[in-house]
């Protein structure tokens, strides 16, 4: 005999998780931690163990599916799924309302509810007294497939719905998507374990819900907005569209905030422009939007023709997929020698820009999408996002494009170069490696002139009005070879370049002495070491102090600078190995390329020559700051604790570091005392 309180507790523990997973999943408004979440959900499971007869088919345990399905099943909709009628223009628009009022016989403005059209799949949930009893796919309109072990697993869909004024049966419909976020990481995740990538988010979202496996769907990223109640019993008589939404919000469903109802069509035109300016970003993809009447007793009037109702329409937006031909790929060579295949297309209007070509990035992508000259190819600029190719299309499975493979045809094969383009140089590919690179250096033009464009960039040296056609003329006409004859120009030479005046070759020539006063930070980003960035190179300077020092620098000091790794560190020490470069390092500092000594900055230096590291979470000043303080008074502030380190601040919840600093007997304070020392040495300052 099972006893009362076990049946309170159940019922209690089933509805707590039910309220919180919906705080969680559907209003995003958590009230309690995930940690307290598990102890709750460890418990309903712990009695379910105890009492199996008790688990019941909705009870929150049972979401993630272990169900496997040999095929699905087909699942009649009580009332048809239509679809839409389309526009793509204003003017569209207008004749669609004209249309409706004219039927109507009405002049007045109707009211309309406007929603974002996402891009998903559309499914239809069945609830019985208020149990999710089913679920399944459009299908062709009249019946779909049944995924109810799927959809069971997507925590945004209560099993249950929540309220007592349920009708007796439901349809409850919408769009499960996956959003961009998820499809990111799903994605990096596959291509770093050289799985197959998702083409974009919708086909993720319906290739998730086909699985016959519902764990493989649990682990998707997937949620769902509802828009629309299909068949629904008598016991319930909503007036509006709108008011269908916000019970279905109410029972514990998904829906868009971005919906609003308005009155008359400009409003509506207005919600088109306003939701296409935040197109990219939005947290999911969107292919339009949906206008609909908002009245159901004037949705019931106007009624529905075959296949679409004539109470609502979409609004398409330019699609952010096209098909196009592959025309040619070209090599091109980068900063660093890495060599770039880019894809010349056939041009086509795609994210609302015509594109003629893509980066494919490295020749591992060719072989990953086993591209082949000519091919029909589907290209997909979402966002800012550049233009990819993301798939081939056509039967290309059986003639993988690697050389010497059984299949491909010589002519429409793509093969990296032997040679470099820019310098004729053999390139190099590691066995392990998807990167071609060119290993000249400086001494290939095309390296040269995107290092030199890169030297005088606007966060490296910012010499103002050195854009990339004067840089390529300067290397064309032969006055420029290293960095440091940039500051060997003059005024004559520069006035003869193409298009240059005397006037305009004055102010470069003026631009080019303004940048000799830099910081030591941007001087080393100039010079394009592979894989320094702006903020490692802020690191290195902070950290080193001067260029001398750096170049010295051996692997051990420089990976106790934030951000360097090992292999920052090879690039670095590989960089200043090379003669001819630190000759040129030279040669700028004669040429009078200075910046202020970081370590003369502040007279008063406590702190000269020890290291200090910063752990753990500081909540009264930012780390950065705290960092700069410290580098002020003469600290060096280093990532990692070794038997060198002065002293360790250790913040909130410090781990590794803190133990290691007390197993050398380390000198560490907490952020309070640092504050203190801080406060007290800047009074002295002042
Ligand atoms: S209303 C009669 N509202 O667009 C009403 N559809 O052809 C039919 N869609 O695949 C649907 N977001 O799944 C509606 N807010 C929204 C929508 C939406 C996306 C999809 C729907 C269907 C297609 C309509």
């Amino acid at each position: 005999m099972v006893s009362k309180k076990v049946f309170e507790e159940l019922d209690k523990l089933r509805v707590a998780l039910r309220k919180h997973n919906r705080l969680y999943h559907v209003l995003d408004d958590p009230e309690i931690s995930d940690a307290e979440y598990d102890v709750l959900f460890a418990k309903l499971l712990e009695i379910e163990r105890q009492y199996p007869e008790l688990v019941t088919e909705n009870s929150p345990s049972h979401r993630v599916g272990a169900e496997r399905l040999d095929a699905f099943e087909t699942v009649e909709h009580r009332s048809p799924m239509l679809s839409l009628d389309k526009c793509t223009s204003t003017s569209e628009l207008i004749d669609w309302e004209t249309r409706a009022l004219k039927y109507l016989g009405q002049q007045q403005a109707l009211v309309y509810t406007c929603e974002p059209k996402i891009d998903g799949v559309a499914v239809s949930l069945f609830y019985a007294k208020g149990e999710l009893v089913s679920a399944a796919t459009r299908g062709d309109g009249r019946a779909g497939e049944g995924i109810l072990a799927n959809v069971r697993t997507i925590a945004a869909i209560p099993l249950v719905l929540s309220g007592d004024n349920t009708p007796r049966e439901i349809e409850i419909r919408g769009e499960i998507y996956m959003p961009i976020a998820g499809f990111n990481k799903f994605n990096s995740q596959a291509q770093s374990q050289g799985k197959k990538l998702l083409v974009n988010p919708r086909n993720g979202a319906a290739g998730s819900l086909r699985q016959l496996d519902s764990r493989i769907t649990a682990a998707r990223p997937l949620t769902m907005y509802c828009y629309s109640a299909g068949y629904y019993s008598a016991d319930w008589q909503p007036k509006s569209h709108w008011d269908v939404l916000m019970q279905l919000k109410a029972w514990g469903l998904r829906v868009n905030q971005e919906t609003q109802r308005v009155t008359g069509i400009d409003a509506c035109t207005n919600y088109i422009d306003k939701i296409l300016a935040r197109r990219d970003a939005l947290a999911y993809e969107i292919d339009g939007i949906v206008i609909k009447s908002d009245s159901l007793e004037i949705q019931q009037k106007l009624g529905v023709l075959t296949r679409s109702p004539r109470w609502a329409i979409a609004y398409k937006y330019p699609s952010q997929e096209a098909t196009t031909e592959l025309l040619s790929v070209d090599f091109q060579v980068g900063r660093t020698g890495a060599i770039t295949p880019v894809a010349r297309l056939e041009p086509v209007f795609v994210g609302g820009v015509t594109v003629s070509s893509a980066s494919l990035h490295n020749i591992g992508e060719i072989r990953r999408l086993n591209l082949r000259l000519g091919d029909k190819v589907l290209l997909r600029r979402a966002g800012d996002v550049i233009p990819k190719i993301v798939k081939a299309l056509g039967d290309n499975d059986s003639n993988v494009n690697i050389e010497g493979f059984e299949g491909s045809s010589a002519e429409n094969m793509i093969n990296l170069p032997d040679l470099c383009p820019s310098c004729g140089t053999s390139i190099v590919l590691a066995a392990d490696e998807a990167i071609a690179r060119c290993p000249a250096g400086l001494q290939c033009p095309d390296q040269r002139r995107e290092s030199i464009r890169h030297f005088a960039s606007r966060l490296a040296m910012d010499i103002d009005g050195m854009g990339d056609r004067i840089v390529e003329l300067l290397i064309e006409q032969e006055l420029v070879e290293t960095f440091s004859d940039l500051y060997a120009l003059e005024v004559s030479q520069v006035a003869q370049l193409e298009r240059m005046g005397e006037k305009s070759a004055e102010n470069l020539i003026q631009a080019i002495e303004a940048s000799k006063s830099t910081t030591l930070a941007r001087f080393i980003y100039a010079l394009g070491i592979r894989e320094v960035g702006e903020a490692t190179a802020v690191n290195l300077a902070a950290y080193f102090g001067d260029i001398s020092a750096l170049k010295n620098a051996d692997l051990e000091q420089l990976v106790r600078v934030e951000d360097v790794g090992e292999i920052v560190a090879a690039n670095i020490m590989e960089y200043f190995s090379n003669q001819s470069a630190w000759l040129d390092i030279e040669r700028l500092r004669q040429a009078g390329i200075y910046w202020p000594d970081i370590q003369a900055k502040t007279a008063h230096q406590p702190l000269q020559g020890q290291i200090w590291v910063l752990t753990g979470k500081l909540t009264e000043m930012p780390r950065a700051k705290a960092k700069a303080a410290l580098q002020q008074l003469g600290a060096k502030v280093a990532s990692a604790v070794s038997s060198q380190t002065d002293c360790l601040v250790a913040g909130e919840k410090a781990g590794s570091k803190l133990s290691k600093a007390q197993s050398l007997g380390i000198k560490i304070i907490d952020e309070a005392e640092m504050l203190n020392f801080l406060g007290r040495e800047s009074a002295r300052q002042a």
